[in-house]
């Protein structure tokens, strides 16, 4: 999982003081590439490579070597995506969720580098290569934890197709299976749990609203963002925590950093959009998305203090939920994030930069239900 978010907060946060700087209200239909990488931002990374501005070119250097490795991997497409329950059967969960996740990856990081090399086709054809292959290939997913797999690993699928978008080099034929999987596999799926209580609703919400950008659909877009505003301060109290992830004994933390992190991103997709501000524009007493953060941030760093369980798991700097909060000192223009105790600034942003994704294929736990 964490890769994925890695990624995806990773590039994030190259682009300081974008929503703080910017209003795009009044949009009515989507630019393409946008959304979650938003063209005016892969502008600003490119000229920083161009530069050879660290961190940034390091990050680049590393992102070819990614899509190097990828050129070699074949692609893992199945019929069924089928993901028995994490706590029934863990070996075989991770092992069936693989395919997914190394194809997205690949897929991602090769539209990234098409992207930031300036419209290079190799990598754009080396992204569809596992784009095609799921698209010919699957057709469903099951088990308990398909559905759920299939939306948060997938979502690497999604930002592939959209950072693909103005590549003419994508003929019809196979953009048009690719667009039909979305709409009959993944979107199926992520509709499916958006509307479930804990951090499933929060994945399902993020993966319909990188669809709805990706496919134009304004009208998926509003049903989403109500979604996120129906249910925001049963997921966060009054004072931070969220109940239905504080309740994981030993993982709550872990839990709630894997319910932020989606919200946040369906939150910034959102606010690509349409310029709707959920993440300093939407409150209720002292609950708002920016205090669960600030409650996480905190017991992270005071795991001992934790209400919720003796002996919580807490998180790294460099792993979860350091990442996130990489990403959101970007959007809150919050640099006490950087100053704390053990968070080591330079070591965080080091492993943010370039994009270091290795521990995420192993070391930590996943944590699912
Ligand atoms: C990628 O990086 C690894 C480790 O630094 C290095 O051994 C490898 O040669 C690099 N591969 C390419 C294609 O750059
Ligand atoms: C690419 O593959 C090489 C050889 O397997 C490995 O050493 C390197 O770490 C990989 N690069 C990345 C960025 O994972
Ligand atoms: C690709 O695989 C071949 C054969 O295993 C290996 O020699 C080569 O170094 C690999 N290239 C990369 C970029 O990992
Ligand atoms: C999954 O399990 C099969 C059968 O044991 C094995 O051959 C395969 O390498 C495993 N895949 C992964 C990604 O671990
Ligand atoms: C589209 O591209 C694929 C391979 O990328 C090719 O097999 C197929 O024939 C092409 N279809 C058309 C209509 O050009
Ligand atoms: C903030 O919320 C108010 C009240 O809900 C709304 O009228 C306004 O448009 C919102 N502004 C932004 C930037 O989201
Ligand atoms: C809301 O925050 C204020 C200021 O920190 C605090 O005094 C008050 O007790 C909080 N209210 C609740 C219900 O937590
Ligand atoms: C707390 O959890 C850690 C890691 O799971 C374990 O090593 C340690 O023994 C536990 N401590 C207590 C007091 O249970
Ligand atoms: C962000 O914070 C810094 C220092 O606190 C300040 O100089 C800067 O103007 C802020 N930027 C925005 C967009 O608010």
């Amino acid at each position: 999982m964490n890769l994925i978010i890695v990624v995806i907060l990773g590039l994030l946060q190259n682009f300081p003081n974008v929503i703080l700087g910017t209003s795009n209200i009044g949009y009515t239909t989507y630019t393409h590439p946008g959304g979650m990488h938003p063209m005016q931002q892969i502008e600003l990374v490119k000229s920083k490579i161009s530069d050879r501005q660290q961190p940034y070119y390091n990050a680049y250097l590393q992102l070819l070597n990614y899509t190097n490795n990828a050129s070699n991997h074949t692609t893992h497409a199945v019929v069924d995506f089928s993901i028995p329950g994490y706590y029934v059967n863990p070996a075989l969960h991770i092992n069936r969720s693989f395919c997914l996740q190394s194809d997205g990856f690949d897929a991602y990081a090769s539209a990234l580098a098409y992207q930031l090399s300036g419209g290079q086709s190799k990598y754009a054809d080396q992204s569809l290569r596992f784009l095609t292959a799921w698209a010919e290939v699957n057709k469903k997913y099951s088990d308990s934890d398909g559905p759920l797999v299939m939306t948060y690993a997938g979502t690497a699928m999604i930002l592939a197709g959209e950072l693909l978008s103005n590549y003419n080099g994508w003929n019809n034929t196979n953009k048009q299976q690719y667009f039909d999987w979305v709409q009959n596999v993944y979107l199926k799926a992520a509709t499916e749990i958006r509307t479930r209580e804990n951090n499933w609703a929060d994945w399902g919400r993020f993966g319909s609203v990188l669809t709805a950008y990706l496919l134009d659909n304004a009208q998926e877009m509003t049903t989403n963002i109500n979604l996120i505003k129906s249910d925001l301060f049963l997921k966060i109290a009054d004072d931070g925590h969220m109940p239905q992830e504080t309740v994981r004994e030993a993982h709550g933390i872990w839990y709630t950093y894997f319910s932020l992190a989606p919200m946040t991103a369906a939150c910034w997709v959102v606010y690509e959009a349409t310029g709707e501000n959920l993440f300093t524009n939407y409150s209720k007493g002292n609950a708002s998305i920016k205090h669960a953060l600030d409650y996480l941030f905190y017991y992270n760093l005071h795991g001992t203090e934790w209400p919720w369980y003796p002996n919580v798991t807490v998180g790294t700097p460099a792993g979860w939920p350091g990442v996130l909060f990489e990403a959101m000192s970007s959007i809150y223009n919050d640099s006490r994030n950087f100053n704390e105790d053990s968070f080591d600034t330079l070591e965080f942003a080091a492993a943010m930069h370039e994009l270091d994704y290795e521990q995420d294929h192993s070391p930590y736990p996943d944590y699912r239900n």
